[in-house]
């Protein structure tokens, strides 16, 4: 596998951490950057309970007035039906629906079982007949959990089975919600799910989180496996509220730093996406991380396409 498919999600698990509200122009201006940055795909706010997380009430504005790329692909989180009736509402094509692996942060996350979240999303699910948006379904905390920490993989696989018992054509997100994961056990997941469940119709996708250093590392153990659909964050910006001490998804530019490295196409330019970076990450600097930004920029872009004369040592 020569191409990978790198997802933006900043806009989405970045922004919804961030406790001042951040003005919809100032996100519109940010979205619009990220697009321009060759993303194929960006996950762009979420349709769930303003008590819940009033950074996202906006989303439908932004859907609406963001200008995008035509080709672009754009991916909103829902939590319940209500979600995905709003969602649908605003003319979402491609639905990012979740439910934890675990009881304790199903319940902080969605304030439901697991069983209730699974009936809810059977009900919803059936009910749209034929016309159905695209599905990513999103299992959150598939490696660790802050209340109930290591995850048994055979807790994955059931989630993961309940989930094709229901939407059979769907990409599946296999989340490390707290970035706790070491590239071992990333191996071992993807070691068992893939060779059983990988299809045409069942994609499997990583959604990693950096809390630990080891976002990259296990992003690519999980290419190792045959992974080619990656969730990052320009500036690294985030973390799930519901998650404490989770830090941001991993970089989408130490990503595409890494990938493209391995001589692993990802089709973003990486020039354009370090300035977006920068402009995300300085949303709530104190809540950005990555490393790819720290390095001297025209250091980190040499054999990029990009000038390097003048590197100096
Ligand atoms: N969007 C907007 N409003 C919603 C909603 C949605 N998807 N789902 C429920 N609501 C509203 C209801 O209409 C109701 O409004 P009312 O008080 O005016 O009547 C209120 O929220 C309570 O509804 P209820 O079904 O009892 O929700 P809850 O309080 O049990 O909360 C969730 C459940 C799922 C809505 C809430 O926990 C949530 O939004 N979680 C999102 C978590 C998240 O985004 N995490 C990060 C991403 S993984
Ligand atoms: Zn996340």
């Amino acid at each position: 596998m020569k191409t990978v498919e790198i997802v933006e999600v900043s806009p989405r698990d970045g922004f919804q951490s961030v406790k001042p509200f951040i003005p919809t122009e100032r996100k519109i201006a940010l979205i619009e950057e990220l697009a321009a940055c060759g993303f194929r795909r960006i996950e762009i706010g979420s349709f769930v309970s303003p008590k819940a997380i009033p950074q996202m009430a906006d989303t439908p504005e932004i859907l609406q007035r963001a200008r995008l790329p035509k080709d672009i692909n754009v991916m909103a989180l829902v939590p319940n039906a209500k979600g995905l009736q709003l969602a649908r509402n605003a003319g979402v094509k491609r639905v990012a629906w979740v439910v934890s692996v675990t009881e304790s942060h199903n319940r902080a996350n969605v304030n439901r079982s697991v069983d209730e979240s699974f009936a809810n999303f059977k009900a919803a699910w059936s009910e749209l007949g034929q016309d159905k948006p695209k599905l990513r379904f999103g299992l959150s905390t598939c490696f660790d959990c802050p209340w109930e920490g290591r995850v048994p993989e055979e807790a994955v696989i059931r989630a993961v089975e309940r989930v094709l018992e229901i939407a059979p054509d769907v990409e599946i997100g296999i989340c490390d919600t707290t970035g706790r994961a070491a590239p071992d056990h990333v191996a071992k997941v993807f070691g068992m799910l893939l060779p059983r469940y990988a299809s045409d119709r069942v994609i499997f996708a990583y959604h990693g989180h950096d809390t630990y250093g080891l976002g990259v590392a296990n992003a690519i153990e999980a290419y190792r496996q045959g992974v080619g659909i990656f969730d990052g964050a320009a500036g690294g910006l985030g973390g799930c509220p519901f998650a404490p001490g989770a830090a941001g998804n991993t970089a989408s530019e130490d990503l595409v730093f890494a990938f493209e490295h391995m001589g692993v196409k990802t089709g973003i330019d990486l020039s354009k996406l370090l300035t977006a970076a920068d402009h995300v990450a300085g949303v709530e600097p104190g809540q950005a991380g990555g490393k790819l930004r720290t390095v001297p920029r025209r250091r980190a872009l040499s054999g990029f396409g990009h000038a390097t004369q003048g590197l100096g040592a």
